[in-house]
């Protein structure tokens, strides 16, 4: 029996060694945005600011003076979300507007309201997504509610905020995308799967992402507007609210355990809205703050563009609506 219960012991040092060992690597890995820029005067929109990333974000870029606008579909969450950052950075400059990202009329109605209200918008933030596991859901536009909600949104939102953008150049998008996508492709025959798998089309809107983002600096070249995207790293926060039991135990310990806090995956978020080293840098991915290679695949300039073609067909885009 002592020998079993020396076994016990040893595995269980060694796996308290492992998770130390995986603690420090993440740590001493970890990006960190270094730039102390003031953003006074700047005016930014953050998709999705009510919780996790999106909300440190914001958090972070009203200490830095800027008036924020988060836009998001839970007004009661937002609006809690938005007094708590008012009393932390004592900004009083932060607003929550309505944008549901799977709904087309919503995304037409809050750009008609920025493009009337706002005169500068000096960095549009694509920091929303959604996750589903199982159950493939519809919106009401009959787009598939993944792609719909991370690929196909901020792909009309960007279009109607771009002549905002243009006319307030140097101006950024920045668009949080997923080292994820290495796990799928995109199927260009099929990018509106109804009834695909969720789970799976999460890495697909990821790429989707990822691909969007260098030939939209492609077509930007010249205009003062850069486009950059990121992987924020492995987060504790709500995108995994979705994975149903029993699966979210076992992810609970891993993510509890091991992942960053939703402050820690800001900071590639941060860093590419306001550091002064990235004036110009454009059509890039970004990783811990650093820039970071892509699969081959995901930089082809021929599924860039059939890409874009589709996407103008998905979201509707109308002959008078901006081209880019
Ligand atoms: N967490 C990670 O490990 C990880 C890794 C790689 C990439 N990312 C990306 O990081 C970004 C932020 O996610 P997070 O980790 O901070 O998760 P989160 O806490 O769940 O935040 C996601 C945000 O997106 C919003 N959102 C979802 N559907 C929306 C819609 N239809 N319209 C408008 N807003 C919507 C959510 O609003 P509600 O509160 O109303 O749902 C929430 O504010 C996402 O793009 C995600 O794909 C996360």
């Amino acid at each position: 029996m002592s020998w079993l219960l020396e076994c016990c012991v040893v595995l269980g040092v060694l796996l308290l060694i492992v998770i130390i060992a995986l603690r420090l690597f993440a740590y001493f890995t970890l990006g960190v945005c270094r730039s102390s820029a003031n953003m006074k005067g700047k005016t930014i929109i953050i998709t999705g600011a009510n919780s996790g990333i999106g909300k440190e974000t914001a958090r972070d870029l009203a200490k830095r003076g800027a008036k924020v606008i988060m836009a998001c579909r839970n007004l009661d969450t937002a609006q809690r979300a938005r007094d708590e950052i008012v009393r932390s950075t004592g900004n009083q400059e932060v607003f929550v507007k309505k944008l549901d990202l799977s709904s087309l009329k919503s995304i037409r109605e809050f750009a008609d309201d920025i493009n009337r209200t706002v005169t500068t918008l000096d960095v549009l933030v694509h920091n929303a997504g959604t996750a589903h596991t199982f159950g493939p859901k519809t919106t009401e536009d009959g787009l598939e509610l993944t792609m719909a909600t991370n690929h196909f949104g901020p792909f009309l939102l960007t279009h109607l905020l771009i002549d905002l953008l243009k006319r307030s150049a140097p101006s950024r998008i920045v668009i949080v995308a997923s080292e994820l996508y290495r796990l799928s492709s995109l199927n260009l025959n099929n990018l509106n799967p109804v009834d695909g798998f969720p789970a799976y089309l999460y890495y697909v809107s990821k790429y989707a992402n990822i691909v969007f983002t260098q030939e939209l600096a492609r077509r930007l070249a010249d205009t003062g507007v850069t486009a950059n995207c990121l992987h924020p790293g492995m987060i504790d926060s709500g995108i995994w609210r979705n994975v149903p039991f029993p699966l979210n135990l076992p992810l609970k310990i891993i993510v509890k355990g091991f992942f960053k806090s939703p402050e820690q995956g800001a900071q590639t978020t941060i860093h590419l809205a306001v550091s002064e080293t990235l004036e110009g840098v454009s059509g890039k991915y970004f990783l811990d703050c650093k820039e970071h290679n892509l699969s081959r695949g995901a930089k082809d300039p021929a599924t860039a563009k059939k890409l874009w073609e589709q996407s103008e067909k998905f979201v509707g885009l109308k002959p008078d609506d901006p081209h880019i």
